[in-house]
Formats: structure tokens, C-alpha cells, sequence
């Protein structure tokens, strides 16, 4: 094995990879061009995801609907190229509990990195070609996004997403709204939850704004950054 790649097990959740990892290259696909051996590293990667994922089976499904826009991005490292390690889908998908305020529903969905290749910025590599993909390709102004798992939710705050407040406020209703975000914002510091999932609902809803205008418009319908919730809470984020 080379000085680079990780050792052990790298779909084991308690392996922790060693430092100086390169950047991983990244493929991209449409509907109808996934090879079979990228499936099959998918499965590999979406089982290892979180107990009890069901990503794999959220993607075939994904792909049986044939969204009108569809971009698969798979993560790989030169010296391990049969390992899929990680993946995310830019895609159509509307979700009926979700106001687009006009926008077209594209999410991004499937984000998953292995385990034992997290913290070493491939879920960024993945993202910022999502959003290149979107904004550029594409031409599309946001992103949309929703999620029960309270480390991605604190990653995509990191990278700029914002966070639909009354998503967060009405997380449970068995707690009051003002306690919902005290929760959310311990979940999306405090380390010990990176592997916390919200138990029930929709998931916090993100957006993720291409330009300053959009953001604007974003806050201005009860959008708000990780930085500002964090801030109205007194909680100090400089490092
Ligand atoms: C979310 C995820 C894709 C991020 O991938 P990544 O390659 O670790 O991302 P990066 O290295 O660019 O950023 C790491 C950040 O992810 C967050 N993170 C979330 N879960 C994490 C975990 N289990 N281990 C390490 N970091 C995690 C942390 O905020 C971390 O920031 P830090 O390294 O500064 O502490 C990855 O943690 C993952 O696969 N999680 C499980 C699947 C999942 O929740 N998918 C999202 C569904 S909406």
C-alpha cells in the first residue's frame, strides 16, 4: 500500500484515515451512461454511509424517474481507482413540503463519502463541482438541499449554504421552536454529533445561492447562514 492511501478498513465507521491524502479525481455521468462497476462501488459507498442508509436504493430509484436534470459526480483516488470514494448527484426532484419561491426544484442529493476518506476535503471537492455544474452548465441560480444528518448539515453551512429557519424551528414538535434551534446549532458544532441523524421529519432544508442577489433574496424569505444563527445565539465561531 502507498504512503498515501489509507490503511484498514475503509468502510469501517471508526477507521480514521491517515493525513496527506491527494485530492481525489472526479467523473461525472448522466442517466444513461453509469458503468456497472460504478454501480457497483456506489452500493459499496451508500451502505457504508450511515446505519441503515437506503441511498442506493433512493438513487435507483432517482435514475427510474429520469429527472429532467440528472449529473452523477463519483470521487476516486489515483492509487485506489476500483474504490468509489464518494459521490454526489446534482438532480430534478420536487418535494411537496418545499417552497422553490419560483426557482427550478434542483437538489443536490446522494452526498456520501467513505468513511475512512472523511475530513480530508472530498465532500468539498464534490460540492464545489456540483455547484460549478449548476451555476455554469447549467445556468441555474440555487441549489436546493435537505437533510436529517446534523455533520453534513454543519458541513453545508461551512460552505455557504443557508438554512431554512422554520425548518429547524419546527424540527419536533416536542420541543419549543426557540429550543429546536438551540439543539441545531449544538448539533452543527459539538463534534460528538457529526454522526447525530434527526430522528423523523423532512429534514432542515438548505439553499444554496449562486451570487449575492439571490442570498439576499434567500434571507429575506426566512432564509439565514450558519454564521448569522450562530451569531444570534452568542455563539463565538472564530477559530
Ligand atoms: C457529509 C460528508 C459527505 C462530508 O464529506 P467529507 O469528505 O468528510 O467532507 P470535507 O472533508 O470536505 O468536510 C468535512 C466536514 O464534514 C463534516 N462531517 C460530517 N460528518 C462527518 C464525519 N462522520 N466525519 C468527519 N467529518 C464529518 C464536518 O463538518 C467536517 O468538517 P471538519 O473536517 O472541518 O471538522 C461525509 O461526512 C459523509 O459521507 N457523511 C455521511 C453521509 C451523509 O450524511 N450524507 C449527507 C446526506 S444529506
Amino acid at each position: 500500500m502507498s504512503e498515501t492511501s489509507a490503511t484498514g478498513d475503509p468502510f469501517n465507521s471508526e477507521f480514521a484515515a491517515p493525513g496527506g491524502l491527494p485530492p481525489a479525481r472526479l467523473e461525472r455521468f448522466g442517466l444513461d451512461n453509469i458503468p456497472a462497476d460504478t454501480l457497483q462501488g456506489l452500493q459499496a459507498l451508500y451502505s457504508a454511509a450511515y446505519h441503515n442508509a437506503q441511498m442506493y436504493e433512493d438513487l435507483i430509484a432517482d435514475i427510474e424517474r429520469q429527472p429532467d436534470v440528472f449529473q452523477l459526480l463519483v470521487a476516486r483516488l489515483d492509487d485506489q481507482p476500483e474504490i468509489v470514494v464518494g459521490a454526489e448527484v446534482i438532480e430534478t426532484k420536487e418535494h411537496p413540503f418545499i417552497d422553490y419561491l419560483g426557482y427550478p426544484p434542483v437538489h443536490g442529493k446522494r452526498f456520501s463519502v467513505l468513511p475512512a476518506f472523511r475530513s480530508r476535503g472530498i465532500g468539498r471537492q464534490l460540492i464545489t463541482e456540483g455547484r460549478r455544474y449548476a451555476f455554469e452548465d447549467l445556468d441555474l441560480s440555487v441549489i436546493f438541499g435537505e437533510s436529517n444528518e446534523a455533520g453534513a448539515l454543519s458541513m453545508y453551512g461551512r460552505e455557504g449554504s443557508l438554512y431554512f429557519l422554520d425548518s429547524i424551528k419546527n424540527s419536533s414538535r416536542r420541543n419549543s421552536p426557540e429550543d429546536n434551534v438551540r439543539f441545531f446549532a449544538e448539533f452543527i458544532t459539538n463534534p460528538l454529533f457529526r454522526r447525530y441523524r434527526y430522528p423523523q421529519g423532512d429534514g432542515i432544508r438548505l439553499a444554496y445561492p449562486r451570487d449575492e442577489q439571490t442570498a439576499q433574496f434567500f434571507r429575506q424569505h426566512g432564509y439565514v447562514s450558519k454564521d448569522d444563527l450562530l451569531a444570534k445565539l452568542g455563539i463565538d465561531t472564530s477559530p
